[in-house]
């Protein structure tokens, strides 16, 4: 069985990035603690059923050596920074808890549970608590997520299969936490808007042809590999802090193979072709940048 990566949008989230502390003793506590992770959802998650908890762990590359040295899953490397138009940078990060709930309580709960159990042997690297803004709109004001696949799509996009069979089921993610430049943004013309995302902003209908540029989001990031586009499931989720000015994204993709996602970030940091890059990133800066495997919910139950 996969983990539960394929559910509903929730009105909330949690995203936690650890390091693993040193030492042997770290790693045992980590160890010890994968099989527990799904009675400890259940736990929380029957407090309200119409909460729908779920929580997805992953683990980074060097974690991964550390914690399952004998087998590991093929297209496992650190997140790899890209320097093209604009900086994708590659940051600190050894596992990710991904929580989502229509309640943040619920998702407070969990990652509370968590903490408890492996404080003594991580450091936290991010949090970032997120939750549903309006229709599913980023902060910049679009609806986001609407190309995502869904049902048997879904699962094809994101889950592996024979092409790693010992890892069947597992699947990759790429994180990043976006900071927006939103006075700047809000400054520009609608119709700019528009044009850098692809689609228009209150009807959140995709542009026509001929109206769309080849610079747009949702142009940059459609791949296609033998005639076939390739999908990856998002989960962004809006965050951010009044008080601080701070407004972000944070971007989480889902894929059976991390080199689907790279190419759009290739395309959206160097250009395609080079130099015609995405230009909402001229408004939105990554300050953070993860790669994690997502082993199974079978393989975690049978760790020893
Ligand atoms: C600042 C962070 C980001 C924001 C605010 C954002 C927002 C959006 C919005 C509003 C759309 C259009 C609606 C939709 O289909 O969801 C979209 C589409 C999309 N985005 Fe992003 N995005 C961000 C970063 C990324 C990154 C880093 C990737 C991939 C590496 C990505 C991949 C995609 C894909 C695949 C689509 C759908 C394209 C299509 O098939 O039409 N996005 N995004």
């Amino acid at each position: 069985m996969p983990q539960s990566i394929v559910t509903p949008i929730t009105h909330a989230a949690i995203f936690l990035v650890v390091s693993i502390n040193p030492g042997k003793d770290a790693e045992d506590t980590i160890k010890a603690f994968c099989p527990d992770l799904s009675a400890l959802r259940r736990t929380v998650a029957v407090r309200d059923h119409d909460a729908q908890l779920s929580c997805i762990m992953g683990i980074g590359s060097s974690a991964w050596d550390r914690l399952f040295p004998d087998a590991r899953p093929k297209e496992l490397h650190p997140f790899k920074e890209i320097k093209g138009v604009h900086h994708a940078v590659s940051t600190k990060g050894d596992l990710l808890f991904h929580i989502r709930a229509n309640r943040m309580d619920i998702c407070f709960e969990m990652a509370s549970l968590i903490m408890e159990r492996i404080r003594s042997v991580v450091t936290v690297e991010d949090e970032v608590h997120g939750f549903k803004y309006f229709d599913a709109r980023a902060l910049i004001g679009f609806v986001d997520g609407t190309e995502n696949p869904e049902d048997d799509d879904a699962h094809k996009a994101v889950f592996i299969g024979a092409e790693d069979p010992e890892f069947e089921n597992g699947s990759y993610v790429i994180v990043q936490k976006y900071l927006h430049d939103l006075d700047a943004w809000n400054k520009l013309p609608v119709e700019m808007q528009e044009k850098i995302i692809g689609r228009k902003k209150f009807t959140n209908v995709e542009l026509d042809d001929e109206s769309k540029p080849d610079y747009a989001h949702n142009a940059l990031t459609v791949i296609e590999r033998d005639g076939e586009e390739l999908a990856i499931l998002r989960d962004n989720m809006p965050f951010g802090e009044i008080g601080k000015g701070e407004f972000g994204t944070y971007f989480i993709g889902y894929a059976r193979s991390p080199s689907v996602t790279e190419e759009m970030l290739e395309n959206m940091f160097v250009g395609r072709p080079k130099g015609n890059y995405d230009r909402l990133l001229d408004f939105s800066q990554p300050v953070t940048g993860c790669l994690f495997f997502i082993p199974s919910a079978d393989f975690l139950d049978d760790v020893e």
